[in-house]
């Protein structure tokens, strides 16, 4: 299977919708439930969320062109945002003859934080948690056997004393290995558990149980080669460099960049059931981990006019439990990327979010957004001008052509086209 297919972008909803599901042995049913016309119900609707009224469709689009770690793979991607499937497939292009994207994991360890004071000792009481570290790990992991038994759970704890505004206090991090899972479920549970134990071992009062986002142990890194995307113009490539250095130094700069990044990647975690803000937590924090806020990416110059791109955060995302597993659109997501871990779904994620990076300072550093951004723009304008589907290419052309992207001259475009 290749997920090279040139004019992927200028086919209808439908035949793009066989190539993937041809590609990905997806049923008739299943396509049904992708189309919106067997898919989610209000009364799915109604049992994920509370004072449940409808629901909100968000187009779902097909990013292609990526290979990942050896294998070629369709990235379904739900976003509101033009442009964004169109940037990561045709930045993908570019990786693709090199190799694509190559991942790795740190493995899916999550930490809870059980914040503790009015601890009279703070540093006795971190000296005697770490001598109950077993008995505590033990408990821990009594609470869920399913985890344990497929080689999860608990697997090591910290100890801070932290200084807050007006007290000491201490607080223990669990090291939980949450396998295929997000985690948050298992790691709440063990730290509600552990609590009472943790309160007579330190003589403290427990406040916060509840994990934590900045899911540093649980790091996926991606790289790829992006093959000759300047055709060897050295000054855009100086161009892309300087956007990517100020993107390393000053935090407003970065808030944007890494908000391109975001583009990607919540889009294959929304498609895929996955807690977005949870994963745009993670990235942001980690993102200012030395002190800075600066660029999740980093980019060097490569043989050949080549640009290597490599991006490190954490992704704390699953494949069991949670909307991933209930809502039937997301089931279905996985199944497009072929994905049977979190570690291949989190590689999928990452790998897009490099990709994204690379198509948003390509543009930014040679001819700016807004063209692109107008043209689509011109197509919603078009619809709204009451263009007909084979008028709007034409209208999106001489809007080009003349300058002119506004309502009004939009109007007057597919009413001199309409005579
Ligand atoms: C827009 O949604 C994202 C960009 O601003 C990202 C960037 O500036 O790198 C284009």
């Amino acid at each position: 299977m290749s997920t090279r297919i040139p004019g992927f972008y200028n086919l209808l909803p439908e035949e793009r919708l066989s190539q993937i599901a041809k590609a990905t042995n997806l049923t008739d049913k299943e396509l049904e439930i992708i189309k919106g016309n067997k898919g989610f119900s209000v009364k799915e609707a109604d049992r994920m969320i509370e004072n449940v009224i409808g629901y909100m469709p968000i187009p779902l689009g097909i990013a292609v062109n990526f290979k990942i770690n050896n294998k070629d793979v369709f990235i379904p991607m739900a976003t509101e945002e033009p442009s964004v499937v169109a940037a990561a497939s045709n930045a993908a292009k570019y990786a693709y003859d090199s190799g694509g994207f190559t991942t790795s994991y740190s493995g899916a360890i999550m930490r809870g934080q059980i914040q503790i004071t009015e601890v009279k000792d703070p540093y006795g009481a971190l000296a005697k948690v770490y001598e109950n570290k077993r008995e505590i790990l033990q408990l821990c992991n009594k609470q869920d056997p399913t985890l344990v038994s497929l080689g999860g759970g608990a697997k090591n704890l910290e100890v801070h004393v932290i200084d807050g505004p007006t007290k000491k206090m201490v607080v223990v991090h669990l090291f939980v290995d949450t396998k295929d899972a997000m985690g948050a479920n298992a790691v709440n549970t063990m730290a509600e558990a552990v609590a009472p134990l943790l309160e007579k071992i330190t003589n403290g009062k427990v406040v916060l149980r509840i994990l934590s986002n900045l899911a540093d142990q649980r790091i996926v890194r991606a790289r790829a080669t992006f093959q000759d995307p300047f055709n060897d113009n050295k000054e855009a490539m100086n161009k892309f460099m300087d956007a990517y250095e100020l993107a390393m130094i000053d935090p407003y700069r970065a808030a944007t960049h890494n908000k391109g990044i975001m583009n990607g990647i919540s889009s294959v975690v929304l498609a895929s059931g996955n807690d977005t803000r949870a994963v745009e937590a993670g990235a942001h924090a980690y993102a200012s981990r030395l002190g800075t806020y600066r660029s999740l990416t980093h980019w060097e110059k490569g043989e050949n006019h080549s640009i290597i791109g490599t991006i490190e955060l954490p992704l704390a995302v699953g494949l069991i439990a949670g909307a991933t597993t209930s809502h039937p659109v997301a089931k279905l997501a996985t199944k497009i990327m072929q994905v049977e871990t979190a570690e291949e779904l989190a590689s999928n994620i990452a790998s897009v979010g490099l990709a994204q990076n690379f198509a948003a300072l390509r543009v930014l550093a040679s001819e700016g957004i807004q063209q692109g951004h107008m043209r689509l723009h011109a197509r919603n304008l078009a619809l709204m001008a009451g263009a007909k589907d084979n008028q709007i290419d034409k209208v999106i052309e001489l809007a080009a052509k003349q300058g002119k992207f506004k309502f009004d001259d939009i109007k007057k475009i597919v009413k001199a086209l309409s005579y």
